[in-house]
């Protein structure tokens, strides 16, 4: 995918878990650029979602990236294991690390990309030290544990903000964001500088299908870049 381009990540947390497969192989088929997997343990967030197995059982059907968001205590008791089930992004909660930087590491060292997610109410200094040792920043437009809330407008500054960090550092991570995503946030995000888009919602829960939800926002994400300068 062109570089100056945005990805769309369908989270299949707003998917039929009884038919994964079938999600999938829609947001596939309509173009995704990678599959976003949540995993909640009830401790860090209130919610309990899937562990490795599900991430192995969706390596098995699909090529896209698994972009794997942690939102669980102590991530690195599990990096090992959500690697080696196929994780190709695999991003931890940067409120869960007492080590971040260790955690980084390891997650590079494993061979995966190493993502690093802040919750609402988490400034963009706290990881300010470690822009060297990730590959993807994700800043939560929402407080994590459920899909389908709504997004959280004074996100923006800080998406911005962390454009800014990332650039000064000459970083090539990605800036993804999470939560609330759809056709009339996109714009938004897209121009305050993200570039990878998750949605549950917006794609699993769209009238219109899979296909058209995955078209309706690219579209939409494509607005926002015309307008940057
Ligand atoms: C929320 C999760 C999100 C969730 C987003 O805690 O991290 O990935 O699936 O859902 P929507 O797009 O519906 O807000
Ligand atoms: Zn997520």
């Amino acid at each position: 995918m062109a570089e100056t381009g945005v990805r769309i990540a369908p989270s299949i947390l707003s998917a039929d878990f009884a038919r994964l497969a079938d999600a999938v192989a829609e947001a596939e088929a309509a173009g995704a650029d990678a599959i976003h997997v949540d995993v909640m343990d009830g401790r860090f967030v209130p919610n309990i979602t899937v562990g490795p197995a599900v991430v192995a059982a969706l390596r098995r059907v699909t090529r896209l990236p698994l972009d794997v968001h942690l939102m669980i205590v102590e991530p690195e008791r599990y990096l090992r294991q959500f690697v080696e089930a196929g994780a190709d992004i695999l991003t931890v909660q940067v409120e869960a690390c007492l080590h971040l930087h260790r955690v980084l590491q390891t997650i590079r060292g494993l061979g995966a990309r190493a993502g690093v997610a802040l919750n609402p109410a988490t400034p963009p200094v706290a990881i300010s030290q470690v822009l060297g040792d990730l590959d993807l920043v994700l800043v939560m437009t929402v407080n994590p544990g459920f899909g389908g809330q709504t997004f959280i407008q004074s996100m923006l500054p800080k998406v911005a903000e962390v454009r800014r960090m990332l650039d000064e550092a000459h970083s090539p991570a990605v800036l993804e964001v999470d939560g609330g995503i759809a056709p009339h946030t996109a714009p938004q995000v897209v121009r305050a500088g993200a570039r990878m888009l998750v949605a549950g919602e917006a794609i699993y829960g769209a009238e219109a299908g899979v296909r058209a939800a995955v078209q309706a926002l690219r579209a939409a994400a494509e607005v926002g870049l015309g307008e940057q300068v």
